[in-house]
């Protein structure tokens, strides 16, 4: 029996993913790559912004017409909108298993029994924000625990999830409603993994939470923060690189700081979404700071941690932005200085606060020209701020060989492949080398940088 697996989404869904086909692989099943051959398809699913559910439900309708030439085909729908949407997809004619993400531990299982011809299957959680019971705790740390997280991802690198769920509650955010309560992973548990990682040749360890400087575990009277958990990665030996995302404004405390700063193998990289740089909008969102301590915050980790690189997220065209608050945000990316941004534009999701209580008043026009303006103000400073890195060396771990040529064509090394690696900080470094350095660390001298690249020699 083969499968293929198709996922949309963040880091999160990739984890997901990696543990649902290594689980698929141990229930006996073959993957592949194309739906017209498989006899399952999985897709898994975000629900971040509308359009993210769009593409799913374009690639449900596309898979209603391949069912017209393999009736047995089963179709599973995982992730956020299967559990946002529950019922409603199960009704669609191309969907049998809708599998949220509390339940992922049941999807091979229910995939078999609708194989041998069993009912459409809905497995979400009820009450999304009710306290995962024990049971069904223990069976997803189970889940996580026996699955292989190596699936599909770069070599040497692999994903390990420090916590589940949110607690926030940011207005426009869906995530809390379909990912449930925040619950922080054993520390034992999450170290022992790790360790299994670094027996298959895992070298970097990235560890994962919607507000992963929250973290909190208390184990035999001892109490865990991320600090203490980033000093459990790094003490495993092999491991030589350990990095986290995302972390949440006002949970970043000194400690953490202090932990990047003082243990080399802690990545100088800190992903720190600030969404607004106006205050009015700040609170509209319930994102608990203003400007202003954001921007300390920026300014103290800059001391403690020199060469620190960090990224942000922004929100364009929130309910009830004006100009000027926009202009805020501006103002806001101009001091920061990130080495880079993601910028989204405004998506109203069911069932948040802002959805129920917020107008979406700025036009769609208005928030795509926020949205390239807001991008080329951030493109000018990661232009400025790359070029001083020339004549640098730095360490990467390399990803693999280069999809599109990069470099110009008269720099070409006809022996060697151009090669895409990053550094500890998250920069993408190009540069020609044998393909056999696909993850492992090597030594880069940058010689040329634009705003997204940095480009060098072996
Ligand atoms: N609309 C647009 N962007 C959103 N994000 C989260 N929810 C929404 C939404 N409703 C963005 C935030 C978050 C990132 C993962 O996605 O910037 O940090
Ligand atoms: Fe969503 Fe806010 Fe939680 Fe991030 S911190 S997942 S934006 S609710």
């Amino acid at each position: 029996m083969k499968f293929v697996l198709k996922s949309f989404g963040c880091q999160m869904n990739k984890l997901d993913s990696a543990l649902v086909t290594s689980a698929m692989k141990q229930a006996g099943f073959e993957v592949s790559d194309s739906p017209v051959e498989s006899d399952v398809v999985i897709i898994n699913t975000c629900s971040v912004r509308q359009h993210a559910e769009e593409r799913v439900l374009s690639h449900l309708g596309h898979l209603k017409h391949i069912r017209k030439s393999r009736p047995g085909l089963v179709v599973a729908v995982m992730g956020c909108m299967a559990q946002r949407m529950g019922e409603e997809l199960l009704a669609n004619e191309a969907v049998d298993i809708v599998c949220g993400p509390g339940q992922i531990d049941k999807l091979p299982e229910l995939i078999q029994q609708r194989l041998e011809k069993k009912a459409k299957h809905l497995a979400v959680a009820e009450k999304i924000r009710a306290k995962v019971e024990e049971s069904e705790a223990q069976g997803l740390e189970e889940f996580e625990v026996a699955n292989d997280l190596t699936e599909d991802q770069l070599p040497g690198q692999a994903y390990v999830r420090a916590m589940r769920g949110c607690n926030k509650f940011c207005t426009y955010c869906v995530v809390p409603y379909v990912r449930g309560p925040e619950a922080s992973r054993p520390p034992e548990s999450i170290i022992s993994q790790i360790k299994h990682l670094r027996d298959q040749g895992i070298k970097l360890v990235t560890l994962l939470g919607q507000t992963i400087d929250s973290y909190s575990y208390t184990e035999n009277g001892k109490k865990w923060g991320l600090a203490e958990l980033l000093e459990g990665a790094s003490a495993v030996e092999g491991i030589e690189w350990v990095r986290f995302i995302t972390s949440y404004p006002t949970d970043l405390d000194d400690s953490i700081l202090a932990a990047m700063a003082g243990n080399p193998k802690v990545c100088k990289y800190l992903h720190l979404p600030a969404q607004s740089g106006s205050d009015k909008i700040l609170k509209a969102m319930n994102r608990t700071y203003t400007s202003g301590q954001y921007l300390e915050l920026l300014t103290k980790a800059r001391e403690m941690v020199p060469g620190i690189a960090i990224a942000g997220d922004f929100i364009v065209g929130f309910c009830g932005e004006s100009d000027e608050d926009f202009e805020a945000t501006v103002s806001l990316v101009q001091k920061a200085r990130y080495k880079s941004c993601y910028i989204f534009k405004y998506s109203p999701r069911p069932g948040t606060t802002a959805e129920k209580r917020l107008e979406d008043d700025v036009p769609e026009d208005v928030k795509k020209a926020r949205n390239t303006r807001l991008l080329e103000v951030q493109s000018l400073i990661s232009e400025e701020d790359n070029g001083r890195l020339v004549g640098r060396r730095m360490r990467v771990l390399v990803e693999g060989p280069s999809k599109k040529a990069h470099l110009d064509k008269s720099s070409q090394d006809v022996d060697h492949k151009q090669l895409i690696s990053r550094t500890g900080e998250d920069y993408i470094v190009v540069f020609n080398g044998p393909a056999q350095l696909a993850g492992q660390f090597a030594q880069v001298k940058i010689t040329k940088a634009s705003a997204l690249t940095l480009f060098g020699e072996l």
